[in-house]
């Protein structure tokens, strides 16, 4: 065993001129070592930082010895004085850059063979490598930042909701299926042969009976899991903050986060998020930004222009909008000067998108360039470039259909626009987006979905419809939306079992399989539940924007793969055979 003397008094970057002459024992990595004509010099590396070691041979003749054998990413541990550099050698781009050490002797805790990743900020290495090594990736200083400040933001939520008189409350992991409109992973039972646990895909069920508890306020810093396709932003198993709160309303909620963001970002990164935050109901941001995940950071709204480009003798616009739909129009500022064939990628990419077509004007000084104007007297075209507040120098696009159709498209037409103009940029836009739709029609069968989930409440207003008109009901679901991407959803839940069962018989879950799968929720109804709303907040994704990375992947310590496999200890796994059996479980020959 190394003795406790050879293991740290110090961290490398610690280490100032104040403490010059006094002895300290580093451990650490080497970072870097260069040879000057015998004279060696390491750069020693820790999670605090770098500092310079020196051996030369008529100085530290011994330890010198063990010098020459140091290569990258060897670990060692180096015992000796803390010494000023001499004014013409002090590195004022590194803490530590006034300062050296001479270790008298040094020892090596480990060897290390070639990593296959330069421990640098920004080693442009294959990402299947860094996920691979990710031991050695973690090294990296933007790792260790982001890892860190992850820390921070933790523990920043802990201390917010602590002071709120949120108590902190672990949920079974082994459970039974949640509904939040993804695959299970499910977990065999040795003990009942053929039944299964399944992960939860967020503790919505648990933490709904704790608010039924009387725990009144709850949060959770949850491992949820997820067998769903795999994007930038989305991992199978992933962390959510879960909170939920009883006696409260959206605004006393969103006033609670509001002050949490403030505190977590004044914690983690320095500066407060300005508060309060916008709020956009749902329909308001599918008309205006085509999307219920506007990017606020820059306007470029849509503008529903039907009536003026019904106004005019072109077929399409006025067809759609004598059949109940809706032309609507969005304003690329600067881009009149486009070329035919930039504005034909346009176009093509909104076909792309399921447009029928896309219409445009690019509005010159005095005249318009379009292929639609020949369908427009020249007032028409004044009211219509009106109507979508044009000036000279404006690209204008025009999307015509049915619902929030024509919106959608405009609406990424319009983030692609905002990332190509270099819009997309500046202070964090926080939005609230409000008042979703309690159920959305499933294309494919045909049959009503929970929008958010089915435990959500309907607005006050709408409860009547939800048997005459299930799709006009408003909830009180709401998301908090940063920059275009989804931090949390939430809501007011139903806490009467009566609405309850009309909300499981809309969606077509007749009573008795909705006794079989949620009976403990709807007998907990009976027993005193008092109205209660709360929110599940991607942990994952929060640190990512505040870390300004694009995948969450940046993020996570130990993440998959966008195809959902773990390439540092190769799960999934095939398991030994005598694991199934126990289980009487078959995989149908397949490894
Ligand atoms: P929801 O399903 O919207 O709501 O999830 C809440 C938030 O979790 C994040 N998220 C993910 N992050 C990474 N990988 C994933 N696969 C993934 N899936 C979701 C998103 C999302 O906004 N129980 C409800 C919340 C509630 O009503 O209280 C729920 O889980 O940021």
């Amino acid at each position: 065993m190394e003795s406790e003397r050879w293991l740290r008094s110090h961290g490398c970057a610690e280490l100032t001129t104040a403490h010059a002459g006094s002895e300290v024992v580093l451990g650490g990595w080497v970072h870097r070592r260069r040879d000057h004509g015998g004279i060696i010099f390491i750069d020693l590396r820790d999670r605090s930082g770098l500092v310079q070691l020196v051996f030369n041979p008529a100085v530290n003749p011994g330890a010198h010895g063990v010098a020459v054998c140091l290569r990258g990413e060897y670990v060692v541990g180096a015992r000796g004085l803390v010494t000023l550099r001499p004014a013409e050698m002090i590195n004022p781009g590194l803490p530590t850059g006034a300062i050296e050490l001479y270790p008298e002797a040094i020892t090596i805790h480990n060897p290390a063979k070639t990593p296959p990743i330069y421990i640098e900020p920004d080693s442009q290495v294959d990402e299947a490598v860094r996920l691979r090594y990710r031991y050695v990736d973690l090294r990296r200083p933007d790792m260790q930042w982001r890892l860190a400040m992850r820390h921070r933001v933790v523990k920043a939520i802990r201390d917010y909701l602590d002071e709120h008189a949120f108590l902190e409350i672990e949920t079974p992991q082994l459970t039974r299926s949640t509904p939040e409109g993804a695959r299970d992973f499910l977990v065999p039972s040795r003990v009942y042969p053929g039944r299964f646990f399944a992960l939860p895909q967020s503790p919505q069920l648990f933490k709904q009976l704790l608010m039924v508890g009387g725990l009144e306020r709850y949060f959770q810093i949850a491992r949820c899991f997820r067998d769903e396709d795999q994007r930038g932003d989305r991992q199978p198993e992933f962390t959510q903050l879960d909170l939920e709160m009883s006696f409260t309303s959206e605004a006393t909620l969103f006033a609670l986060l509001e002050g949490m963001f403030d505190h977590v970002y004044r914690t983690a990164l320095g500066t407060g998020v300005r508060t309060p935050f916008t709020r956009l109901p749902w329909a308001e941001a599918m008309r205006r930004y085509g999307t219920d995940k506007p990017d606020l950071r820059f306007s470029m709204g849509l503008v529903d222009v039907s009536a003026a480009a019904a106004a005019g003798g072109f077929r399409v616009m006025q067809a759609t909008v004598a059949g109940g739909g809706g032309v609507f129009g969005l304003v690329a500022p600067g881009c009149a000067g486009w070329s035919r064939k930039e504005i034909d990628g346009l176009v093509d990419r909104a076909r792309e998108l399921g447009a029928q077509g896309l219409a445009w004007l690019a509005v010159g000084e005095g005249e318009v360039r379009s292929p639609i104007a020949k369908f427009y007297t020249a007032a028409q075209l004044q009211d219509l470039l009106e109507a979508l507040e044009a000036r000279p120098g404006d690209l204008c696009l025009l999307a015509a259909g049915q619902g929030y159709a024509p919106c959608k498209v405009l609406g990424a037409l319009r983030c692609e626009l905002g990332e190509k103009l270099g819009l997309a940029q500046g202070p964090d836009a926080f939005v609230w987006v409000t008042e979703f739709p309690l159920f959305e029609r499933d294309e494919a069968e045909g049959r009503l979905n929970p929008a958010h989930h089915p435990f959500t409440a309907p607005h006050p207003e709408d409860e009547g419809l939800i048997e005459a008109d299930p799709l006009r009901v408003r909830s009180r679901a709401f998301d908090l939306v940063l920059n275009g991407v989804e931090l949390c959803s939430g809501s007011i839940r139903i806490h009467r079992r009566e609405l309850q069962e009309r909300v499981f018989s809309a969606i077509g879950l007749p009573p008795d399989e909705a006794r079989a799968k949620f009976g403990f929720l709807l007998e907990a109804f009976e027993y005193g539940t008092p109205p209660h709303g709360g929110v599940g907040f991607g942990l994952d994704r929060i640190v990512m924007l505040m870390a300004r990375v694009d995948t969450i992947r940046e993020v996570i310590a130990f993440p998959k793969t966008t195809t959902a496999n773990c390439l540092l200890t190769g799960a999934p796994a095939v398991v030994d055979p005598k694991q199934l059996e126990e289980l009487e479980l078959k995989t149908g020959g397949r490894a």
